[in-house]
């Protein structure tokens, strides 16, 4: 099944019309689960969904799984992705904490964190709809190129280009995890929608190769086209490299 692709001016209004697909599922389902990206790309429209369950659309029975975590970060540590998500959308919803899994990256044991984070995805019954970003390199999560698509959730080393490209977050490249739990390819194939979003002209070699490339491990993105119901949000800027 072909990538759909949507292709919106800006990138206010990616986060727009990702936040109205979310809420649509919501709203026909108030106990979904769903499955959570953090980076910039989708600051936006957790700030739409924010507004949305402050007018009244409620997330109180919704569950969700994020992707990923730095290996060796506390949750209480600001540039982990639990405080992130705490920070960016968590805190300002009736979202109810205790339904929201992020992987723990102070486990003491990462394969059993990996493991207890999919039985916990399957007794939820499955992720109804995985928001997802995409690195310039084609990574989705931590499954950076040369990953296999029927990978699981795993601990995983950090290339060098997101370890650089993640250190504008730290004070100096040295803090930068060098590595990370991470749902993985065939994980986040399980959803039963996926939704990417991308914008900004340094994605746009990435989103070329994941829609129109022949699915390969040197862009994990790619992958996705064996998904039969997965669309991505695309700004101009991330569409330009796209051919019709
Ligand atoms: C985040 C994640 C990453 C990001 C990707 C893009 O949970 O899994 O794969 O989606 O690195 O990051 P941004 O949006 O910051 O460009």
């Amino acid at each position: 099944m072909p990538i759909q692709v949507k292709i919106c001016d800006i990138p206010d209004d990616v986060a727009r019309a990702a936040a109205s697909k979310i809420a649509a599922l919501i709203r026909q389902k108030p106990d979904a689960v769903l499955g959570l990206a953090t980076g910039s790309t989708p600051v936006r429209t957790y700030a739409e969904l924010v507004q949305m369950n402050r007018e009244g659309l409620s997330f109180s029975r919704l569950t969700t799984f994020n992707l990923d975590e730095y290996w060796g970060l506390d949750g209480g540590h600001p540039q982990s992705y639990r405080y992130f998500m705490n920070h960016t959308f968590f805190d300002g919803t009736d979202i109810q904490l205790w339904n929201t899994h992020v992987p723990n990256g102070m486990a003491v044991d990462a394969d059993l964190e990996c493991r207890a984070f999919e039985t916990g995805i399957r007794a939820c019954g499955g992720v109804d709809l995985w928001l997802l970003g995409i690195g310039r390199n084609g990574h989705i999560a931590f499954n950076e190129p040369g990953c296999a698509p029927d990978s699981r959730t795993r601990l995983v080393d950090l290339t060098e280009s997101t370890i650089a490209a993640n250190s504008r977050f730290f004070e100096r490249v040295e803090d930068v995890p060098k590595q990370a739990l991470t749902a993985g390819i065939a994980t986040i194939c399980d959803a039963r929608r996926i939704l990417l979003l991308a914008t900004g002209k340094d994605k746009a070699r990435a989103i070329a190769r994941a829609v129109q490339g022949v699915p390969h491990p040197s862009c994990p993105a790619s992958f996705l086209q064996t998904h039969s119901d997965c669309t991505f949000i695309l700004d101009r800027e991330a569409a330009s490299v796209v051919s019709d």
